[in-house]
């Protein structure tokens, strides 16, 4: 799997890969990175990739020239390339869309900066645009770090046995279950006494009956599509049906 980062700025991003899971993923060869500059591509004495909007506004806007011939030489190298814009205003990036975009073979992230890119550009390009969540960012920088991270979790080989993929937040209705490590007792607090006596059908229970908890507490919304099954989750009251 190739990631392609289309940005003015490659520092921002180079330092992820440095280290952990994706370092190694480069390292085994499973992903593979590489980067575009609009700005080695502007036709602009000097050097300019940006303007101010036509029609007024506050700001810069990224111009089509630079970005139009970056990505027509990225579509002419590989016809498959899954090239997907960076903004805020688009549909919200989800755990579901991390893991259909893990099996493309070459993902393209266009990052805009300033106020933003050229619709022109997203109309021509885009196979798909995603917003990370309800803020806005200085760039799209980190929202494409993001979705690489997410993506690449998916990707066979990424993770090692020891970072399951199995039953995750998002991957069902409910929040995953809290995660206590060694010691069992740390000062004088203790993890939940049934997650010591090895019963596993009671874990498992506990387990549930604690996602439904955390799931009421965090994200309400999402216990609607859930049916509560635990004791401790039937108390669970909806407001709302
Ligand atoms: N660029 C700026 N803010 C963003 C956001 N919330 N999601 C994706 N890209 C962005």
């Amino acid at each position: 799997m190739t990631f392609t980062f289309v940005t003015l700025f490659q520092n921002l991003i180079e330092g992820y890969f440095q280290d952990s899971i994706l370092k190694r993923a480069l390292e085994k060869k499973i992903i593979n990175v590489d980067y575009l500059n609009p700005r080695d591509y502007t036709l602009n004495k000097h050097k300019k990739v940006d303007d101010t909007a036509v029609g007024g506004g506050a700001g810069m806007v990224m111009n089509p020239q630079p970005l139009f011939y970056a990505l027509e030489e990225l579509k002419k190298n590989d016809e498959n390339v899954h090239i997907v814009f960076l903004t805020p205003v688009a549909k919200p990036f989800k755990q579901n869309d991390a893991k259909r975009l893990a099996a493309k073979s070459h993902i393209a992230f266009v990052s805009g900066r300033y106020e933003g890119i050229d619709e022109r550009v997203v109309e021509e390009f885009a196979d798909e645009v995603f917003s990370i969540g309800d803020y806005i960012l200085t760039g799209g920088e980190l929202a494409s770090l993001v979705l690489c991270d997410a993506i690449s979790r998916n990707v066979d080989g990424v993770l090692g046995n020891a970072e399951s993929l199995e039953i995750e937040s998002f991957e069902t209705p409910l929040l995953e279950a809290p995660s206590f490590s060694k010691p069992k007792i740390y000062e004088d607090l203790s993890v939940p006494s049934e997650y010591l006596k090895g019963n596993h059908s009671k874990i498992r229970s506990l387990k549930l009956a604690l996602s439904e908890c955390k799931t009421k507490f965090f994200r309400p919304e999402q216990l609607k599509k859930h049916n509560c099954t635990t004791a401790l989750g039937s108390q669970i009251k909806r407001t709302k049906s």
